[in-house]
């Protein structure tokens, strides 16, 4: 199994680290454009090998996309991260051209590979990959609702005061600062709805947390997040490696599901050999399909901006 992960950034190489760590790639090629970044990323981590226990290869590359040829799946980073106070749609003047060239070159090398896109605007992103690559719809998946549900549930664990094992919640629509859409209303600790241990204040101080996650971290950090988002690709990554069927929710292209068309959005989705085997249609309530709805309507407002 061959991954390429595009970008040797914070997010880049924390993807590869959690691969290598998870140990079920054969190799790993991180692939920048700053002359031997990569390459020195590469090394460090390798040097982890006997410390970590893993034997996934991890190779640097400069900018040589023939390396990449046979990648079974590229992980798309590259492109600027936002600063404090800056919207991820913000991006999209620059990451557009970066992503678009790096998936034209990933695809030039490996006709089969599957894509997943986590440069920012993600769901945008996604799109922009769609449209230019012309790939079957399963094979291009967008990283947002796996990091989104990660911090629910850290946020569901926290106020409940229990490990966050004990949690499951996930989270739908765009990956952005108001367009996400916890559902709190499936929120369980241990099959029971946190409607039971939570009130309602508290639950929509949870939603709320959430959806701005990324940008708290931003201010705190100065720069855009690096190991969550990393560790989310690394378990997209896994479920398609080894088949494993897992459900995350990912930004995939919607021709008529929740009665969406032509859109890149954050849905549950079930990952296999084949990248996102079958989108899941879950029951929402009016209010829920209200916010995925307007959450739609501003990722098609970004989208636009493609033009
Ligand atoms: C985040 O939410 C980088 O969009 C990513 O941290």
């Amino acid at each position: 199994m061959k991954v390429t992960i595009v970008g040797a950034g914070a997010v880049g190489a924390s993807c590869a680290e959690y691969i290598a760590i998870k140990d079920f790639a054969s190799e790993v090629v991180l692939i920048d454009i700053k002359e031997g970044f990569a390459e020195g990323k590469a090394m460090d981590l390798m040097q982890c090998s006997s410390l970590n226990g893993f034997d996934t290869k991890i190779t640097g590359v400069t900018n040589d996309y023939a390396r990449t040829a046979g990648t079974d799946i590229a992980v798309i980073t590259s492109g600027i991260p936002r600063k404090p106070g800056m919207t991820r749609e913000e991006l999209i003047g620059i990451n557009a051209g970066i992503v678009k060239s790096v998936a034209g070159s990933i695809i030039e090398h490996s006709p089969e590979a599957i894509i997943i896109v986590v440069s920012n605007p993600m769901d945008t992103m996604a799109y922009l990959a769609h449209k230019t690559l012309g790939l079957p719809k399963n094979r291009i998946i967008g990283m947002g609702g796996a990091l989104d549900s990660a911090r629910f549930k850290y946020r569901l664990a926290e106020a409940l005061d229990c490990p966050t094992s004990d949690v499951e919640g996930i989270v739908i629509g765009g990956h952005s600062d108001v367009g996400m859409v916890p559902l709190i209303n499936n929120a369980v600790r241990n099959s029971i709805p946190v409607s039971e241990f939570l009130s309602e204040e508290r639950m929509a101080k949870i939603v709320e947390d959430t959806k701005v996650g990324g940008a708290t971290l931003t201010k705190l950090l100065g720069t855009s997040a690096w190991y969550a988002p990393g560790a989310a690709v690394s378990e997209l990554v896994k479920a398609i490696a080894l088949d494993t069927k897992k459900m995350f929710a990912c930004s995939a292209l919607l021709e008529g599901e929740y009665g969406l068309n032509d859109i890149c959005i954050g849905v549950p989705c079930i990952l296999g050999k084949n990248g996102i085997e079958r989108i899941v249609e879950v029951k929402l309530s009016t209010a829920e399909a209200e916010k995925l709805k307007t959450s739609a309507e501003g990722v098609k407002k970004t989208n636009a901006l493609l033009n």
